[in-house]
């Protein structure tokens, strides 16, 4: 027992202070049910059912042949950055340096890597809540205290400009904004974005805005708009971008990051430093994944439009629940208080009742509390299926 005791206490602080992603222990535990045998319709995790369209896999596969399986620059390959370059002007208006742009394995690793070289331990950073768990999670790691902006369903899941201003304090580093929004589809109009630029602005806070669902847009509903759109990154902003959702390549881990020189350039050691860099032939897909033809993207989003369609409509007649037609991303983000349970209450209950894995909205913040999540990263006819199970254990309630 000593000895345990002991071995316990030789882990670093910060190491009792990671937390990971909860998402990734729901999957632990529907995939023990599934051994058992059980049936479990997947709502949980946002990862496309598509396949990464093949020429991209093409190209990675040319790459390794042509022999680029080697190091290659820490700050990613020139051709790769010069065709994000190419891509930002095309998408949001403005050409960042070479300079500016960041390739990094993944998007989520971005989070860390702007907090690590922006924020000292005890400062500020605020946040969506609901939110992406990592921003959570990073913050919690790197000793920062999370300021909580509530999404509130009245305001249809967006940041309200107002709500940061006054979460502001001398201790406030960073502002994180994130639309398409993850867990809630939400998307920030151009007005808000430009306001809470002008608010960072003011107060020289750094901006990180998470837009790894730009691509994921219903184009009838919303439209997407970047803050760097007010200093093309060469002050303020830092945009974090990954192939994972838009390009169904989640297991290809490839982000990047465009933001002001100096910051990329610390971030980029820093890249070096905790992964040497990101494997050149990903690179190459994701040259072949912007320039290649579009056709199987745009094709997706139609396929998820009409899932989406499927899901809030499906959500919505259910008794007890209530649900917003979520503008981007592939998550709705279902009101369950008229059924008397908490989020994990009911998350529960259904994957027990239904068999149907749901995330309780609690995983993604305080705010999250009455609500949960589902992903339409799946097959109309598995949501039919999971509409219907959910629906007959609600009625049992
Ligand atoms: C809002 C948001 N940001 C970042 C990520 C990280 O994506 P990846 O690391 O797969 O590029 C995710 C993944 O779910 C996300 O939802």
């Amino acid at each position: 027992m000593r000895i345990m005791s002991e071995k316990k206490s030789l882990l670093s602080k910060a190491a009792y202070r990671i937390e990971g992603q909860p998402m990734f222990k729901v999957l632990e535990n529907v995939q023990k049910l599934e051994k058992k045998g059980e049936h479990i319709i997947h709502f949980e995790i946002g990862d496309p059912d598509f396949n990464t369209p093949n020429h991209i896999i093409e190209a990675a596969y040319s790459s390794m042949k042509n022999g680029e399986t080697h190091y290659t620059n820490s700050m990613g390959l020139f051709d790769f950055r010069e065709t994000v370059s190419e891509a930002t002007a095309f998408s949001r208006g403005f050409s960042p340096s070479i300079d500016q742009v960041l390739v990094t394995p993944g998007a989520n690793i971005i989070i860390y890597l702007t907090v690590k070289c922006l924020v000292n331990p005890g400062e500020e950073v605020i946040i969506p809540d609901p939110g992406f768990p990592t921003y959570y999670s990073v913050l919690k790691l790197c000793g920062v205290s999370p300021i909580r902006v509530p999404l509130r369903e009245e305001n249809k899941f967006r940041m309200n400009p107002e709500d940061i201003k006054n979460a502001i304090t001398p201790k406030t580093r960073l502002i994180i904004i994130n639309s398409p929004s993850n867990p809630t589809g939400s998307v920030m109009t151009s007005k808000e974005m430009d306001e809470i630029y002008g608010i960072a602005e003011k107060n020289g806070i750094y901006l990180l805005s998470d837009e790894i669902y730009s691509r994921m847009i219903y184009e009838e509903e919303a439209k997407f708009y970047s803050p760097s759109n007010n200093d093309f990154c060469k002050k303020l902003t830092i945009v974090a971008n990954g192939f994972s959702k838009a390009f169904a390549m989640t297991g290809w881990r490839l982000g990047v990051a465009i933001g002001p020189v100096d910051v990329i350039e610390k971030m980029g050691l820093l890249v070096q430093t905790l992964v040497s860099c990101t494997p050149p032939f990903i690179q190459r897909a994701g040259i072949a994944a912007i320039k290649g033809d579009q056709t199987e993207i745009r094709n997706m989003m139609e396929i998820y439009k009409k899932r989406r369609d499927v899901i809030v409509d499906g959500l919505n007649s259910i008794p007890g629940i209530s649900c917003l037609r979520s503008g981007g991303a592939f998550y709705v983000f279902p009101n369950i208080t008229q059924t008397g349970m908490s989020s994990d209450e009911f998350a529960n209950y259904i994957l027990d009742e239904a068999k149907v894995a749901i995330l309780p909205g609690t995983n993604f913040g305080n705010y999250g509390e009455g609500y949960v999540r589902l992903t339409y990263a799946t097959s109309i006819e598995n949501i039919k299926i999971g509409i219907e199970r959910i629906r007959n254990a609600v009625e049992k309630l």
